[in-house]
């Protein structure tokens, strides 16, 4: 190949790619106008009319950042059949049997950004079989809410005080974690950092007569004798052990019968004398 023949190879490559892009140009401006683009579009073109997808593929498309035209292989009016099902990509395993691909994944050009648009929970077991479990191991009025009822689109947590209020004006709005775990609401149990406070929503008479007793109890918080499950009741021994000599239990039976209850320590009569005498 001599220096000529080069260079007309290189003037005719020049000339027909000026009219290749001009023509396609040209074409795309028509089919803008008229509305409608023949069956020839190329990957490049989609961006002309189909800015947002094409967006919302670049930022979200996560595994589906690929070619527009892998999907969709020719355009209307010329191709009319162009959105593909998504069987022709996804087949094997239990999750692409179910039907409805779209109800969920709303978006095939963000196949992660999933709504739950009805009651779902079926689904979710194949993958979540854990929490499905705890629901039904621990009966209560959640076990028989749809997962989507409170999940309404996926990784969604909502906090509690969108369907309930606190126990009281003084209780923290965010504080029920510390006693409930959403899928065993009624399994009330708790750690040491529980406020006597929120206790006494509930147990108002009895945090009002530990904030008036004198003892030492009334600066014990409840959870470090009432510990970390709700109802339980501690034996006095579990922190004091055998204090008096053994000698009593033959006239006495319980540390109630001179100390009265834990809450208000020496409020028994004879405990009270007991109190004033040594006073
Ligand atoms: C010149 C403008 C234009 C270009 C370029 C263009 N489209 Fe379109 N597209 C349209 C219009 C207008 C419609 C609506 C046509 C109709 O409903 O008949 C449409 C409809 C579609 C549809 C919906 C079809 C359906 O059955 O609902 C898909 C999918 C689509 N385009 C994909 C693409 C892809 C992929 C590209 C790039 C390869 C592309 N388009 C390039 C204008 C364009
Ligand atoms: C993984 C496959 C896939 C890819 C990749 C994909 N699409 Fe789609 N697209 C679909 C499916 C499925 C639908 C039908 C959605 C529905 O019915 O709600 C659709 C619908 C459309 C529509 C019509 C509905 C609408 O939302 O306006 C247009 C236009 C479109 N796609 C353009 C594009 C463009 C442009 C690209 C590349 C940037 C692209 N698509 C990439 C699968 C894909
Ligand atoms: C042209 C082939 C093709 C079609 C059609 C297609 N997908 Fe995909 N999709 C892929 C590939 C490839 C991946 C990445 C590998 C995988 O997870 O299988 C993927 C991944 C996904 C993911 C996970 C995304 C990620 O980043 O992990 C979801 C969700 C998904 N697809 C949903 C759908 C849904 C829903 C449809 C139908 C509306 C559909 N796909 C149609 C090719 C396709
Ligand atoms: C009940 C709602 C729901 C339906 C219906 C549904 N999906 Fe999914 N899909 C999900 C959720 C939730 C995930 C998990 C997303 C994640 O990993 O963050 C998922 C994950 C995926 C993934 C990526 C993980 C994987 O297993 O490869 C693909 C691909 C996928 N779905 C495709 C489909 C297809 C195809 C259909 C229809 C046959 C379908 N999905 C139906 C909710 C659904
Ligand atoms: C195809 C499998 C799949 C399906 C179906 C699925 N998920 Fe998930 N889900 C996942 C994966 C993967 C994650 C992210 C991994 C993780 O953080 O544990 C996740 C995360 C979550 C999270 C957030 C976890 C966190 O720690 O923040 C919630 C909530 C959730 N899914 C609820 C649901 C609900 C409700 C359904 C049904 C309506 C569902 N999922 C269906 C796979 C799935
Ligand atoms: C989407 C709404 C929703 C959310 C979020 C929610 N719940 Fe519920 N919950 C309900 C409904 C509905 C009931 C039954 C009627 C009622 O008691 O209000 C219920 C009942 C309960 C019950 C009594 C159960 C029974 O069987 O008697 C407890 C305890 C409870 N919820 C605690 C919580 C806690 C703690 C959270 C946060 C971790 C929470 N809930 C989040 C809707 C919700
Ligand atoms: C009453 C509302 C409610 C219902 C019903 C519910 N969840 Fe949850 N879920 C929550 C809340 C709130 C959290 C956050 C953790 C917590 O508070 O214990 C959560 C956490 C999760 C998580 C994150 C991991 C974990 O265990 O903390 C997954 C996954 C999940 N839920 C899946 C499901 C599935 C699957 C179902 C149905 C079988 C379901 N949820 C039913 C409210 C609910
Ligand atoms: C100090 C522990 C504690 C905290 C913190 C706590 N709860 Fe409770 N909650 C309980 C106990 C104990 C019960 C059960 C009472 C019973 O047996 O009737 C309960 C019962 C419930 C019930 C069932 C209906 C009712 O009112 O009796 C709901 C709903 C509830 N809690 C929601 C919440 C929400 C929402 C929060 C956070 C704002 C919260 N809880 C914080 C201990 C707590
Ligand atoms: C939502 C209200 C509520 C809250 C908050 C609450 N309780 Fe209770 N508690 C009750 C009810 C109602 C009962 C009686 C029914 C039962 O035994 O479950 C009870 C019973 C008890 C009992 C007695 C069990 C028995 O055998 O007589 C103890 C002890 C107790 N609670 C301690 C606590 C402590 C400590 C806290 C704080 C960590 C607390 N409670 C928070 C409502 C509550
Ligand atoms: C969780 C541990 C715990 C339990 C259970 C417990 N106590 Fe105490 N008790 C304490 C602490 C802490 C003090 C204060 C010690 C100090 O400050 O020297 C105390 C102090 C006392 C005192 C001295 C009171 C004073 O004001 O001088 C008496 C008496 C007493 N406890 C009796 C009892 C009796 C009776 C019971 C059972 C009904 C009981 N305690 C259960 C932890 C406990
Ligand atoms: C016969 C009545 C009686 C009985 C029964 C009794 N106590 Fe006492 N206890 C007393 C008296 C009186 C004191 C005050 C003694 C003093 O200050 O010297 C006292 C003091 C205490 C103290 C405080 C000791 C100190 O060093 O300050 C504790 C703790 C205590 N008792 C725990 C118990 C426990 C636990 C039981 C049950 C196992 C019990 N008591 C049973 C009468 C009794
Ligand atoms: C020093 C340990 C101790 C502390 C602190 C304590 N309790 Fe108790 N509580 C007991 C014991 C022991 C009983 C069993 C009755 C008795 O012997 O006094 C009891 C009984 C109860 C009961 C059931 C009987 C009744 O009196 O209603 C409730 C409810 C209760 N406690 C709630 C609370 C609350 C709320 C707090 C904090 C404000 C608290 N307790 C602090 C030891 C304690």
């Amino acid at each position: 190949m001599n220096l000529k023949n080069i260079t007309n190879l290189f003037i005719m490559f020049c000339v027909c790619g000026f009219i290749h892009v001009q023509f396609s140009q040209l074409r795309a401006a028509e089919a803008e106008q008229s509305g409608t683009v023949r069956s020839s579009v190329r990957g490049g073109d989609c961006v002309k009319c189909h800015e947002s997808i094409v967006l919302t593929l670049q930022r979200m498309g996560k595994a589906h950042r690929q070619l527009c035209l892998d999907c969709h292989q020719g355009h209307p009016p010329a191709d009319m059949e162009i959105v593909p099902s998504c069987s022709r990509c996804h087949r094997e395993g239990p999750h692409f049997a179910l039907p409805g691909c779209l109800k969920c994944h709303t978006d095939p050009h963000q196949p992660l950004e999933i709504s739950f648009t009805r009651d779902i929970t079926a689904p979710c077991l194949a993958c979540h079989k854990q929490q499905s479990e705890q629901l039904l191991a621990n009966p209560s009025i959640h076990s028989k809410l749809a997962c989507s009822a409170c999940h309404t689109f996926h990784g969604q947590i909502q906090p509690c005080q969108n369907c309930h209020l606190p126990h009281s004006d003084t209780m923290g709005r965010e504080s029920c974690h510390g006693c409930h775990k959403a899928h065993m609401p009624l399994v009330v149990a708790y750690g040491e950092n529980i406020v006597s406070e929120d206790c006494g929503s509930c147990h108002k008479d009895v945090y009002e007569i530990m904030a008036a007793t004198w003892s030492k109890h009334r600066k014990v918080p409840c959870v470090q004798c009432h510990a970390g499950r709700h109802a339980m009741i501690p034996r006095c021994q579990d922190c004091h052990g055998e204090p008096h000599p053994l000698e009593i239990w033959a006239k006495f039976k319980e540390c109630a019968d001179c100390h009265g209850v834990a809450h208000e320590l020496w409020a028994t009569k004879a405990s009270k004398n007991k109190f004033a005498e040594k006073n």
